[in-house]
């Protein structure tokens, strides 16, 4: 079989930083709350007029001059975000045209903040069975765009930021070590509203319920709502239970992991995983502090930001996990 590998990454954040002190003037928060509940310091906000299928061009363009190749190199792209730019079509139409790449197959994947893993998933699928060689996997989304700046929202507000990361799923030639060993991928849509954003609701009729003469969305459907302890909860299980399978599944210790790069939804969940794994503390990558949770395009940033560091290295055992709204969880084992 044909083995398939991460060939290059890259990252792209809008300039505009927001700190915990500048919500805090807005929200009933403050940075000491924010700090200790989550470990996010600030986050990064998109202007207006820029949409997530923008902010991905960027990342997109680092990830494949990473990967040694050229637009023309890439043969799929897949769009994982759950801010895409409009109702439909999918933002990886957009994108296409915006990185002039006419006639590649583009689709979008709805899988929150396990995004990311869901289409290394679909890319490695695609390189191992030979139907493509060079997939461009996207994570991005704008979230500020879409957030409640009034008290009601702050659980949920002070969380989110906004970002882009890609990455370019090739062939691993034979002399090569890297490659994307296994996938371990799960759902379950019991829970898909503890974390959603309602807009619209297709089964009703008009689809979008109007409120008053002026056709505004009732305050419920326009900003997305957590049950946030009941998301932590799972998420520190199946996180732990994502990366135990990927080791038993590859015959590994977890102290053969050289580097756990998880979602970044909070830091509380993402050191109480580690703890739970018994895996040491300076093998773990987080950016929240910086970013917050950026949710499909968290793990390619946090590869990058690793990258950067020089604390992800090419052949090293790297493990991706991540949990989010549907619920959607899983964990990508690879070599770098
Ligand atoms: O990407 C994956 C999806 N998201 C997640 O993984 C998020 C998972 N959940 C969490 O990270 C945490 O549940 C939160 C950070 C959202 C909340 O932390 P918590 O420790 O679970 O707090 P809580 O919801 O139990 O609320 C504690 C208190 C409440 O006040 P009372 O009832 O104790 O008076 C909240 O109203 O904190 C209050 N609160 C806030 N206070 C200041 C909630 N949000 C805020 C805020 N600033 N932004």
């Amino acid at each position: 079989m044909v083995r398939a590998r991460i060939s290059g990454i890259g990252m792209h954040v809008p300039e505009r930083v927001v700190t915990n002190d500048e919500l805090s003037a807005l929200l009933d928060t403050s940075d000491d709350w924010i700090r200790k509940r989550t470990g996010i310091g600030e986050r990064r906000y998109a202007d207006e007029g820029v949409s997530t299928s923008t902010l991905a061009i960027p990342a997109a363009e680092a990830a494949i001059a990473d990967a040694g190749l050229t637009k023309g190199d890439i043969d799929f792209i897949i769009f994982a975000t759950l801010s895409p730019d409009h109702h439909f079509p999918g933002s990886s139409s957009y994108f296409q045209a915006k990185m002039d790449m006419a006639g590649v197959p583009a689709m979008d994947l709805r899988t929150q903040c396990t995004g990311f893993l869901y289409g290394l998933t679909v890319a490695a699928s695609f390189v191992r069975t030979g139907l493509y060689k060079n997939v461009l996997l996207v994570g991005a989304e704008v979230h500020s765009h879409a957030l409640d700046f009034s008290d009601a929202g702050r659980d949920v507000t002070v969380l989110f930021g906004d970002g882009a990361g890609a990455a370019v799923i090739s062939v691993s030639h034979a002399e090569d070590p890297s490659e994307l060993h296994s996938f371990h991928l799960h759902s379950d849509g019991r829970y898909a509203s503890s974390l959603c954003l309602e807009v619209w609701d297709i089964a009703a009729k008009p689809y979008i319920q109007h409120e008053g003469q002026h056709g505004v969305v009732p305050p419920q459907a326009r900003w997305p709502r957590m049950n946030g302890r009941e998301v932590f909860r799972h998420a520190v299980v199946g996180m732990q239970q994502a990366v135990q399978e990927a080791c038993q599944a590859n015959e590994l210790g977890i102290e053969d992991i050289d580097l756990l790069v998880p979602h970044q939804a909070n830091m509380r969940i993402n050191e109480l995983v580690a703890r739970g794994l018994k895996l040491p503390a300076e093998k773990i990558v987080h950016t929240i502090h910086r970013y917050g949770n950026t949710t499909a395009a968290s793990i390619p940033m946090a590869m990058c930001q690793a990258a950067a560091d020089g604390r992800l290295q090419r052949g090293m055992k790297v493990m991706l996990v991540a949990f989010g709204s549907g619920f959607t969880w899983g964990s990508v084992y690879l070599t770098y």
